[in-house]
């Protein structure tokens, strides 16, 4: 399903061609009320509905949380898309089919057999399933997972199974090149097929939209290797998928935290016992894909870990990673366990609140960081001091620019006793002024946000022009570049519009001045926006007016600005 990029054409047109309300009304049912449709939020609890959806702007806004954004941004929202996939199941709702650049005719080969392998695996799973419950030798399998105390239901909701010792089983079921594709059959040297999994209680992994992608498969017994994994196959990527999402977002789409275990069997008992937010990466260290994932769905990721040597070399190992997502409002907390304990094993004798309680005190990163830093070095002696700073600073520097950042390096320079000051990583940023309730705002703003909200008052623009050099307030470069853009692009509707700046600086700006409530009715919006614009053209005239001025007085104009000038004072003689 990968290939070329997405034609931005596509896009725009894509974006032009669904109607978002009905798109919305699909999810989540929608009433009309005036100009808008509104429904309860469907991305935090409410008891009335601040959610609206604007079918001339092609925009949704949450009035209560702040939620916004075009028909893209709410599959996205919604369903836990990324972009590309939201974008596939948009074109689908619109019964599109999605081009890419370079396409070539191999390309939707590829698509039909990734389809052909996700029902595969999907078959397989209630395959290894039917042989638990029903097969003879399954039932070592139940009386393994009855010895870890999980529970049927448990057993349930995590689809586990029992792959048979016989290769044949699953030969004379399913076709012998997809279970090659798909990483269930192996073939040895001499070109003779083997199943991957033999006698082994199997852990399907699912991806977040609960398609089997891959499995994990651990012995009955002590023997080696204790657990087998699907090895990369089109549908499974290890670095980028973890076990348990697909069941966690089932029971809640947006939980607090996220709790980040090693094993398949932590995360099951963890679940079974209530703590149905933890996930395990497979397997592999933590990466940063693994992070991002998980920071879609919430603010708070928990590292749960064993306290042994393994478990505090697998957080450090995570820490880079870790260092390079913590933006401003996202946090990980870092629990270690008592060795030999393991998430499973712990929960189990403390219980779930005495656990829960555990994680709420556990340590913030930084703290965990810095604690475990202080420890390995002497920070007494100069020397030691040295490597402590060598040691973090490359870690800090991973960190987004943020107020967190320069406070880490505020703290490295103080346990390290030496100027290690970067550069000042926090913008300066406006002075903050206090809101101001129930006043207008700006003529510029409330004028941009006519506009963003109404991308067909471009016209009223190119009629009267604007004046770029006269157009001086504060803010008046983003306010220009904005209008380069909306110039530029000539969006249909305000959704078209956002979705140039997904992602870009701009973005939050923008989807304030597309969700600004706007005091005129839309019948009176063209009238009132000439009429603002008008004035903003006369405020651009005087500053050039004054501008000029103060150079004739200081040190003449030349014959150009001489003509401006007389212009100018004409226009203001005539007003
Ligand atoms: P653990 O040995 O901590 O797993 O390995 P666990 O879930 O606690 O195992 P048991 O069933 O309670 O004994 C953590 C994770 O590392 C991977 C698996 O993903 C496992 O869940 N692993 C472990 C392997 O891939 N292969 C192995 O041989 C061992
Ligand atoms: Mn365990």
């Amino acid at each position: 399903m990968s290939g070329g990029r997405i034609p931005r054409a596509f896009i725009d047109d894509l974006l032009a061609r669904v109607d978002i309300v009905e798109l919305i009304d699909s999810h989540v049912p929608l009433k009309k009320t005036g100009a808008n449709y509104v429904a309860r939020c469907p991305f935090h609890t409410e008891k009335t509905p601040s959610f609206s959806v604007n079918s001339n702007k092609q925009f949704f806004h949450c009035f209560g949380c702040g939620a916004s954004g075009n028909a893209i941004s709410f599959l996205m929202d919604f369903n836990h898309l990324d972009f590309v996939e939201a974008v596939e199941d948009l074109a689908a709702f619109a019964g599109l089919d999605v081009p890419r650049e370079n396409a070539s005719a191999t390309l939707a080969q590829d698509k039909v057999d990734l389809q052909g392998l996700y029902d595969l695996m999907g078959r397989v799973a209630e395959f290894y399933v039917q042989q638990l419950r029903a097969s003879a030798a399954g039932k070592h399998a139940v009386a393994y997972l009855k010895k870890r105390d999980v529970s049927g239901e448990a057993a349930k909701t995590f689809m586990l199974g029992y792959a048979p010792q016989d290769w044949q089983e699953l030969a004379k079921r399913f076709n012998q090149r997809e279970l090659l594709d798909a990483g269930l059959l192996g073939s040895n040297d001499n070109g003779g097929l083997y199943a991957r999994f033999r006698h082994r209680v199997m852990f399907p992994i699912r991806d977040k939209r609960g398609r089997v992608i891959g499995f994990g498969g651990r012995v009955l017994d002590d023997s080696l290797p204790k657990y087998l994994n699907s090895p990369e196959t089109p549908l499974f990527h290890k670095g980028r998928e973890v076990y348990g999402l697909y069941e966690l977002l089932k029971k809640n789409a947006k939980p607090p935290r996220i709790l980040l275990v090693e094993g398949y069997m932590d995360v099951i008992a963890l679940a079974q016992l209530g703590v149905d937010y933890a996930v395990a990466a497979l397997g592999t260290a933590t990466s940063q894909a693994h992070l991002e994932l998980l920071f879609r769905y919430t603010s708070e990721l928990v590292f749960c870990f064993d306290g042994d040597n393994a478990g505090r070399e697998a957080i450090w190992k995570a820490m880079e990673a870790a260092f390079s997502v913590l933006q401003d409002g996202r946090q990980i907390r870092v629990m270690l366990l008592p060795p030999p304990h393991d998430p499973d094993s712990w929960v189990r004798e403390q219980g779930v609140e005495r656990f829960v309680g555990h994680m709420q005190d556990s340590q913030v990163l930084s703290d965990y960081f810095f604690g475990h830093l202080t420890q390995e070095y002497n920070l007494n002696e100069m020397e030691g001091r040295a490597q402590f700073v060598n040691k973090a600073k490359p870690y800090l520097a991973r960190l987004p620019d943020s107020l967190f950042k320069e406070m880490m390096f505020a703290k490295l320079q103080e346990l390290g006793r030496v100027d290690v000051a970067e550069k000042r990583v926090v913008p300066d940023r406006f002075p903050s002024r206090p809101p101001q309730k129930n006043s207008r705002p700006p003529l510029e703003r409330q004028t941009l946000a006519m506009l963003v909200q109404n991308p067909g008052l471009l016209e009223v623009l190119e009629e009267k022009g604007v004046d770029w050099e006269g157009l001086d307030f504060k803010g008046a470069d983003k306010f220009k570049s904005i209008l380069k853009v909306m110039l530029a692009k000539k969006p249909i509707n305000t959704g078209v519009l956002l979705e140039y700046y997904r992602d870009s600086v701009d973005e939050g700006i923008v989807k304030q001045l597309m969700s600004t409530k706007l005091e005129v009715p839309l019948a009176g919006i063209e009238a009132e926006f000439c009429g603002a614009w008008e004035r903003l053209l006369e405020h651009a005239a005087d500053v050039r007016f004054d501008r000029l001025l103060v150079k004739l007085q200081r040190e003449g104009l030349s014959q150009q600005e001489k003509e401006a000038f007389q212009k100018l004072s004409m226009d203001r003689i005539r007003k």
